[in-house]
């Protein structure tokens, strides 16, 4: 199968900001892809010359197999979008905003469907102007499927949406995805990445800093497995719990934390010394790194890099 999305050396500049700077990846179809970074990374740049709404400076780009710079009439049909903000006339009501943009589409999904799937059913007759700035946002979401596309942009698409309805909506898009549509995401939710995508690109000054599945990025980025915990008042010699440890102990007051490559060796000793003097091990916790780790020392290595 080819892939639904091949990008490569794309570069855009406004003036003097080189906002796309040589960047390069390929998204196969079914796939959920995220592209994280600062604001300024070129993240919108990048997804906006994907949807045929920017032209670029160099570099080439298929969509479906279409350039967008050329693709008509043709490749809208096929490619649902949810811009970072969309100009849509908000007099109108939400119903009247999914009948004007969807009449673009040949395929288009019953509006029922649509209203359905976004939460906004009993708002179909309102004003978008007097929606919540969330509800406002789902009327974005919803522009974006009404054409039943076979691939979707959505650029930050849960901004402003509450917890619960950020949630609801990863189950949207997994459910698009399921029935076979590709996604390329953007968004400063790396719980919605990590949630959602099969890979990430994590973007920083025009460039791709990293790329590769959640778990990859933090496999390599991995510093280790971090065991935290309180002691009570302890009798015992506090040498016979450290020095035996593979990883790196710090301690203030009675709290404890050891930072370690050798998560299961340590934990071992550890809760085998407490037992042993039979001292209950307070708020242990025990974690590894998450996306959001990772994706903070990414961006700042490279901040560090080109400053
Ligand atoms: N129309 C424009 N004219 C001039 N400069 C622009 C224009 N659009 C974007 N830029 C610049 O290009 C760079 C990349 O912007 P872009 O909107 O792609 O970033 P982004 O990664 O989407 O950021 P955010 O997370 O804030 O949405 C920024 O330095 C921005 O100032
Ligand atoms: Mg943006």
């Amino acid at each position: 199968m080819s892939p639904a999305i091949e990008v490569s050396d794309l570069t855009k500049r406004y003036g003097d900001t080189l906002a796309v700077d040589g960047v390069s990846f390929s998204v196969e179809p079914g796939e959920v892809f995220a592209i994280l970074g600062p604001n300024g990374a070129g993240k919108s740049t990048t997804v906006e010359i994907l949807e045929g709404h920017r032209d670029r400076d160099r570099g080439s780009v298929s969509v479906l197999g279409i350039d967008p710079a050329k693709g008509g009439r043709e490749y809208r049909d096929r490619v649902g979008i949810v811009l970072q903000s969309a100009g849509i006339d908000k007099e109108l009501t939400v119903r009247e905003v999914l009948d004007l943009y969807g009449a673009a589409y040949t395929r288009r999904r019953p509006l029922d469907e649509v209203l359905d799937a976004v939460e906004l059913t009993e708002k179909a007759d309102a004003r978008v102007r007097t929606l919540s700035g969330g509800q406002q946002r789902r009327v974005d979401l919803a522009l974006g499927l009404i054409g039943d596309p076979d691939l979707l942009f959505l650029d930050e698409p849960t901004t402003g949406f509450d917890p619960a309805a950020r949630r609801r909506s990863w189950d949207l898009v997994r459910n698009l995805t399921a029935g076979g549509k590709t996604v390329v995401l953007t968004t400063h939710y790396l719980e919605e990445a990590e949630q959602l995508a099969d890979r990430v690109a994590v973007m920083s000054g025009g460039r791709i800093v990293a790329e590769g599945t959640p778990e990859s990025l933090r496999a390599n980025a991995d510093r280790g497995t971090v065991i935290r915990f309180a002691l009570p008042a302890v009798h015992a010699p506090l040498s016979e719990l450290i020095d035996p440890l593979v990883g790196d102990a710090s301690g203030r007051d009675r709290r404890i934390e050891i930072v370690t490559m050798a998560p299961t060796a340590d934990l071992a000793h550890i809760t085998t010394w407490a037992l042993g003097h039979g001292i209950e091990l307070q708020g242990l916790v025990v974690e590894s790194m998450n996306l959001e780790d990772v994706y903070l020392e990414l961006v700042a290595d490279d901040a560090g890099a080109t400053s």
